[in-house]
């Protein structure tokens, strides 16, 4: 009697973290985003045309290179992994081929604006701001 009456207080705790706990603890720490349907409509469209001259000149002055490299055009990342990881909670990713894989209008919009782009106002904000500026 003794042993099932501890079986049940065991399960009954159990039982709270599992349904009650966990479930809130999660959406507090992870809430619901909507899905990244690869459009990125959501960002709003990005009408101008590109201009890779002004671009890459673009790159070079407002400080990219500061954080990414560019292994593609002999440009290192300034810091290694670690060091990067150490400093922004993240590696700035390489960005050789960030032309072909980043849809124009997310790219444009993460220039303009990381935390949105990415979905992460929940995360940063004024205080504790993104570490892309
Ligand atoms: C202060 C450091 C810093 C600077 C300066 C910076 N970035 Fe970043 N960037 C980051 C970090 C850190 C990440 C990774 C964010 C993550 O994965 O959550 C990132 C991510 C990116 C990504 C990938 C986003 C993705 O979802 O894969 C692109 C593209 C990018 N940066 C472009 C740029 C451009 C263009 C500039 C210059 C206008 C720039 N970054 C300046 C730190 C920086």
């Amino acid at each position: 009697m003794r042993e099932f009456k501890i079986l049940a207080i065991v399960i009954f705790f159990t039982a709270v973290v599992y349904w009650g706990v966990e479930p809130f603890a999660h959406s507090q720490m992870h809430p619901h985003v909507a899905p990244a349907d690869f459009t990125f409509k959501d960002l709003g469209a990005s009408t101008k045309v590109g201009n890779a001259t002004k671009g890459a000149e673009t790159f070079l002055s407002a400080g990219c290179t500061g954080c990414h490299g560019i292994s593609s055009a002999n440009m290192p990342a300034p810091m290694d992994n670690a060091s990067a990881s150490a400093t922004f909670g993240v590696v700035p990713p390489d960005l050789s081929t960030a032309g072909a894989i980043y849809d124009k209008n997310f790219l444009a919009a993460l220039i303009k604006d990381p935390t949105k782009a990415l979905k992460v106002e929940h995360k940063f904000n004024e205080t504790r701001p993104h570490p892309m500026i």
